[in-house]
């Protein structure tokens, strides 16, 4: 069977804890989209793993797929395998041939982009890892795949047509002198090399096919979603989005089974028990701000929510994985979980970070939206008039610190009352049971409810 994990929000839900804990059943865990623009944490026998392309799955003796509709730094990857095999793991990952892969000229045309949008509320903010610029060069159909890097003459070929434009692109239009990332003769070099290394360890595979036998021969697969529902490309707030879908149709269209292979297992949606954002983009319900994110913000003046958005960056730990940035903090909101829960069609929820809110004397919640006199209970479809949002705010009586690794081994009935009243409204109002709740960063503290397999 299969079991899918999404992001409900906008990324860095705790999703790589759940993978983790729901993964140990699995024989495989396949990431369907994205590449290094992910960042996940696994703490493993005491020993904290970052990893930012490679599944979760394979640092616990999983098959760890990226499938076709990831994208894929070749760099990155290497490195993230070396660095495992230097802590003595044997990472066993296999690569859609179908994937595209990110060139160096990817990265670079990514910064330059958001250097030409900086003076703008254009610029998205994104990781720099040449994200968008890799999946725009997929859907013109000049991209280059897994499988070209394969074949020399394809590669040659490909790179001799394409590179010339990206430095025209570069040089031309933003005026900006260009290096070997351009040279087709080093990316030559370097992509074929990188090919050869695939190919003696035999890590490439047509995914549809390798994920077919595999659960064909009776075996657990895991789909592990990047990012959040509310920064895919198509249900998300459109600019201030990735450039792939980490919506639960991205496990089909990015795998190469069938939307049903998904559709009969489990869809897991992770919600964080508040709500962060990195970079650009409204935020009904934030706390505080951080400069040049965060709409209108400025440090200096601050606002009489500052404190609460620093005390809850600092208690979760809310810098990002991949780049460092301080993350934008707000409360949970429901509007976009019903947004999130009719995308996905979520049979579970994981809900992470509970333990974050603890101490405080109040928890609200933005239960509803109002825009033009009227009241909205799920997202509107432009980001402009998600802008205009207000919220109504719910607000739910405080829990307290407590023992949480006593309270993740003693299970649900063991939570603080205020808390759990907290879980049974999330619960209800999104159509899904609880499954698991994230108390700690550590396995050990979830509690589980509910195992997907
Ligand atoms: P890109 O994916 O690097 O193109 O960035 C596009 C948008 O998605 C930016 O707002 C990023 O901050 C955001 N983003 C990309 N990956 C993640 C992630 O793993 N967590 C949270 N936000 C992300």
């Amino acid at each position: 069977m299969t079991v899918t994990i999404v992001g409900s929000q906008l990324g860095d839900e705790g999703k790589g804890g759940i993978v983790d804990l729901y993964g140990e059943e699995a024989d495989v865990v396949v990431r369907y989209q994205g590449g290094d623009n992910a960042g996940h944490t696994v703490v493993h026998e005491g020993e904290e793993y970052k990893l930012s392309l490679v599944p979760s799955g394979a640092i616990r003796d999983k098959v760890g797929v990226l499938g076709n509709g990831c994208v894929v730094n070749p760099r990155t990857l290497f490195d993230e395998i070396d660095t495992l095999r230097d802590r003595g793991l044997e990472p066993d990952v296999r690569v859609a041939r179908r994937a595209h892969v990110i060139l160096p000229y990817h990265r670079i045309l990514d910064g330059i982009e958001e250097e030409a949008k900086s003076e703008s509320d254009q610029k998205v903010g994104t990781t720099g890892r040449g994200i968008g610029p890799t999946y725009e060069d997929k859907a013109g159909r000049r991209g280059i795949r897994v499988g070209d890097l394969l074949d020399p003459d394809v590669l040659r070929e490909r790179l001799e047509y394409v590179v010339p434009q990206k430095r025209a692109l570069a040089e031309d239009v933003y005026g900006v002198e260009t290096g070997e990332e351009f040279d087709v003769d080093a990316l030559y070099e370097e992509f074929q090399e990188i090919g050869e290394r695939l190919a003696e360890n035999d890590m490439t595979v047509n995914a549809g096919e390798f994920l077919d036998d595999r659960l064909a021969a009776g075996e657990n697969v895991m789909f592990e979603g990047a990012q959040g529902t509310i920064i895919d490309i198509d249900h998300g707030n459109y600019p201030y989005v990735t450039s792939s879908n980490p919506t639960a149709g991205g496990a089909a269209t990015g795998t190469g089974l069938s939307p049903a292979v998904a559709g009969q297992g489990e869809i897991i949606g992770i919600v964080k028990a508040y709500l962060t954002r990195v970079g650009k983009g409204p935020l009904p319900t934030e706390l505080g701000g951080v400069e040049g994110d965060t709409p209108g913000y400025d440090a200096e003046a601050g606002n009489d929510t500052d404190e609460l958005a620093k005390y809850i960056r600092e208690e979760g730990g809310e810098y990002g994985t991949v780049t460092g940035r301080p993350r934008r903090v707000g409360w949970l909101d429901m509007p976009m979980l019903r947004h999130a829960a009719r995308v996905n069609g979520f049979t579970g929820l994981a809900v992470n970070h509970l333990d974050v809110l603890a101490g405080l004397d109040e928890v609200k919640v933005g239960h509803a939206y109002t825009v033009d006199g009227e009241t909205k209970l799920t997202m509107p479809a432009t980001t402009e008039q998600w802008g205009d949002c207000d919220c109504e705010f719910r607000v739910f009586e405080g829990w307290p610190e407590v023992d949480w690794a006593d309270v993740a081994a003693d299970g649900y009935d063991a939570l603080p009352e205020n808390a759990r009243a907290y879980l049974e409204y999330i619960s209800d109002e999104l159509g899904a049971p609880v499954y698991a709740i994230g108390v700690g960063p550590g396995r050990s503290e979830t509690i589980v409810c509910e195992q997907p397999w």
